[in-house]
C-alpha cells in the first residue's frame, strides 16, 4: 500500500462532534435544529440510508421526523405533506427520500420544498446557485468528498480532475464544486469511450457509476487522490466500492475506502447543512 488513506469515520467524527456543539448553542436558546425526512416506498436501501440519517440526528442532538408512506402515496398529498413541513418552524431542512416511485414527478417534488430548508442542495435554486457559486446548501455527498480532498490538504488549483457519473446528486455538483475550486474538470459517465485515458492523465478521480471496478490500477496516475463514491457488493455479498481498492491502493497518493470513507461524511455533510440552516433561521 503506497496511497494514505482518507479515513471517512475519523473525518465524520471530527466534524459531527462541531455539529454536536453548534446543535447543543442553538437548543440552549430554544432553537433545536430539525431534520424532516421523508421516505416513499419500501425501497431496501432507502430504508437504511433514512434510518442512519435520523440516528445520526438523535446522535448529535438534532431533533428529527421520519415520514414512512406506502409506494401508492399520491403525489399530491406527498405535495401537501411538504407544504406543512415548509411551514413548521421546528423543521429546518427536509430531505425527500430518493428514488421516488415512478408515478411521482422528482423534479416537481424537490422544486415545492422551501429553498431555505432545502438541505439535500437539489432544487433548482440551489443547483443553479452552485454553478454562479454561492448556494444556500450544497448536495451532501460531493460536499463530503471536497471535505476528505481538504482533510488531506490536496491541492485543486490547476489540478486536473475527472468525475465519473453524472448524476444530479453527484456527479454534475461534484464538477461544479472541483471547478470552483480551481481544477480542469472532465465529466466522464458510463458510455465514455476510453475512459482510461482521461483518467490516467488525473490528478483527482471521483468514481461515482455504481459500477464495481469501474476503475483499476493501470487506469491511475500514481500519487493521485481516489475518492470511491460506489455502493455495491462483491461476489461475496461484501459491499464494495466502484474503484478495485486492493490494486489501486498500491498505485494511487490518496485513497478512499468502502465502506467507511464518503458514505459517513454524506451523512455528516446533511448534518452540518441542517444546522447552518437552522443557524440562518435564528439569523
Ligand atoms: N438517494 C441517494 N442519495 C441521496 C441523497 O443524498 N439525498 C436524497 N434525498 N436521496 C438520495
Amino acid at each position: 500500500m503506497t496511497a494514505t488513506l482518507i479515513d471517512g469515520n475519523a473525518l465524520a467524527k471530527r466534524i459531527r462532534a462541531e455539529v454536536a456543539t453548534r446543535a447543543a448553542a442553538l437548543t440552549a436558546r430554544g432553537h433545536q435544529p430539525g431534520l424532516a425526512v421523508v421516505l416513499v416506498g419500501e425501497d431496501p436501501a432507502s430504508q437504511v440510508y433514512v434510518r442512519n440519517k435520523v440516528k445520526a440526528c438523535e446522535d448529535n442532538g438534532l431533533y428529527s421526523s421520519l415520514d414512512r408512506y406506502p409506494a401508492d402515496l399520491t403525489e399530491s398529498d406527498l405535495l401537501a405533506r411538504i407544504d406543512e413541513l415548509n411551514r413548521d418552524p421546528k423543521i429546518n431542512g427536509i430531505l425527500v427520500q430518493l428514488p421516488l416511485p415512478k408515478h411521482i414527478d422528482s423534479h416537481k417534488v424537490l422544486e415545492a420544498i422551501a429553498p431555505e430548508k432545502d438541505v439535500d442542495g437539489f432544487h433548482v435554486s440551489n443547483a443553479g446557485a452552485l454553478m454562479t457559486g454561492a448556494p444556500l446548501f450544497r448536495p451532501c455527498t460531493p460536499y463530503g468528498c471536497m471535505k476528505m480532498l481538504e482533510s488531506v490538504e490536496f491541492p485543486l488549483r490547476g489540478a486536473v480532475a475527472v468525475v465519473i457519473g453524472a448524476s444530479n446528486i453527484v456527479g454534475k455538483p461534484m464538477a461544479m464544486m472541483l471547478l470552483q475550486a480551481g481544477a480542469t474538470v472532465t465529466i466522464c459517465n458510463s458510455k465514455t469511450r476510453d475512459l482510461a485515458a482521461h483518467t490516467r492523465n488525473a490528478d483527482v478521480i471521483v468514481a461515482a457509476v455504481g459500477k464495481r471496478n469501474i476503475v483499476t490500477a493501470d487506469m491511475v496516475k500514481p500519487g493521485a487522490a481516489v475518492i470511491d463514491v460506489g455502493m455495491n457488493r462483491d461476489d461475496q455479498g461484501k459491499l464494495c466500492g466502484d474503484v478495485d481498492f486492493q490494486g489501486v491502493k498500491d498505485v494511487a497518493g490518496f485513497i478512499t475506502p468502502v465502506p467507511g470513507g464518503v458514505g459517513p461524511m454524506t451523512i455528516t455533510m446533511l448534518l452540518v447543512n441542517t444546522i447552518e440552516a437552522a443557524e440562518r433561521a435564528l439569523g
